[in-house]
């Protein structure tokens, strides 16, 4: 029988079981951010800023981690971002991270960009689904694909903001890494050494359904679109506006989420134009170098909202004790990108489980030795953050944070 816990403890191991199994070109995709990656860096450094001052000697036998999160109720406090990716990692890899999610209890967000049809993954993971929407230069045809969202049976539209053109991934070029596929000696030789990966996946694809590809972009583009590096796709719309985001709020009958927020405005602007909820996020560091860590934007997109509407955050969450610190700064939930798909590029619905296991563990072990029973017992009164910007804002967005004389913060 299989080891369940797939020889990794955590979710650094199954990044590097990942990267044994898929090409080079495939894995920096997936793991590195752009330029000189100084977001993608301080993404991961934010959490280390932020300590906890736990209690002890509090009953926390019988503790659990649901959520509720449009009134229904979730297993853990995270749910999958989308991520149009999964399904070169592993054959339909979409449906295995969905599945995974499902019988986690948490919701599964499925990209635009995914390489397994949205029909399918309805009909064959089920579960909480939500759907994430890029919007293309030709509005209409984004607005039939929302249509088509919708007669699927997604529960949620997450509109991505962030990405209006391409973030500057320059490593793409260099791998000579493009979708649809093009090959070059050196790709081709990046291939060959990665058996697994090019009989598990790519083989399968092509003696069944054929190369991968788009497969929710709309059959007058799917089978035109010509090789690009990925991230550079000729879809992105630099037009995007309020006004398209009402025009989708009238057409979309369930719950809004507008993904890619940092700024506390634009949180509360997504709120007029009738969002349900609203995901802080630098798209883990792949688009705009440079941009503040969502951490560090929180407790003022937090302090704004003001409880009218969720607050989600995503980017660099790879540990439960990372999950825990971000509710403990006002989020309600939180998206994981890269860490399941680590866990699925290694080993696929497995992986992808045992990554979510990783999160239920840790996030469980952090919760006791903090003193917490419940999410609701997560709150500010359990950090420590040292002095800073991030100290300052935090202390001004949660009344219930003070700030010292010397600029520390401390929980009331
Ligand atoms: C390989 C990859 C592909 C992604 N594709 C999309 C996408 O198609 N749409 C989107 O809104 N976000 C996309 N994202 C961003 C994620 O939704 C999420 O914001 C990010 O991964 C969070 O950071 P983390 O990976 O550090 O958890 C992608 C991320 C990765 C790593």
């Amino acid at each position: 029988m299989t080891d369940p816990s797939l020889g990794a403890y955590n979710i650094f191991d199954l990044r590097l079981q990942a990267m044994r199994r898929v090409p080079k070109g495939l894995f920096e995709f997936v793991d590195r951010g752009t330029e000189d990656e100084v977001s993608l860096r301080n993404n991961r450094a934010a959490f280390d800023r932020i300590k906890f001052k736990p209690r002890t000697l509090v009953d926390v036998s019988g503790r659990n981690q649901d959520i509720t999160l449009f009134g229904n109720s979730h297993k853990m406090p995270i749910a999958i971002a989308p991520t149009g990716i999964a399904g070169l990692l592993w054959h339909e890899g979409e449906i295995a991270l969905a599945r995974a999610a499902r019988e986690a209890g948490i919701p599964f967000t499925l990209a635009t960009g995914s390489m397994t049809g949205m029909e399918r993954v309805a009909e064959e993971a089920g579960g909480e689904l939500w759907f994430q929407l890029y919007m293309w230069p030709d509005r209409s045809m984004s607005h039939k694909l929302v249509e088509r969202a919708r007669n699927a049976g997604y529960k949620a539209l997450v509109v991505t903001v962030d990405g209006v053109v391409s973030g500057n991934r320059e490593y793409n070029l260099r791998n000579g890494f493009t979708i649809p596929f093009s090959f070059t000696r050196r790709n081709v030789t990046d291939v060959l050494l990665h058996p697994r990966w090019m009989f598990g996946t790519l083989a399968r694809y092509v003696l069944t359904t054929g190369m991968p590809r788009y497969e929710n972009y709309p059959s007058e583009i799917k089978y035109k679109v010509t090789a690009r590096p990925m991230g550079r796709s000729q879809m992105r719309n630099d037009s995007l506006n309020w006004d398209d985001l009402k025009v989708l709020r009238e057409m979309w009958p369930h719950k809004l989420i507008v993904k890619g927020i940092v700024h506390p405005q634009d949180a509360l602007q997504s709120i007029e134009c009738g969002a349900d909820a609203v995901v802080v996020s630098n798209h883990g560091g792949r688009n705009l170098d440079g941009s503040m860590a969502p951490l560090e934007a929180l407790p003022d997109v937090v302090g704004a909202v003001n409880k009218r509407i969720p607050v989600m955050v995503d980017s660099g969450f790879r540990r439960g004790s990372d999950v825990v610190k971000a509710l403990a700064l006002g989020a309600d939930c939180v998206l994981i990108g890269r860490s399941t798909l680590y866990g699925v590029a290694a080993a696929g619905h497995a992986g992808a489980t045992r990554a979510l296991q990783i999160f239920r563990e840790e996030i469980d072990r952090v919760m006791a030795l903090n003193g917490c029973r419940s999410i609701a017992g997560v709150g500010p009164q359990l950090l420590h953050i040292a002095e800073g910007p991030l100290a300052r804002r935090a202390a001004m967005a949660r009344p219930d944070l003070r700030l010292t004389e010397t600029g520390k913060v401390a929980g009331s």
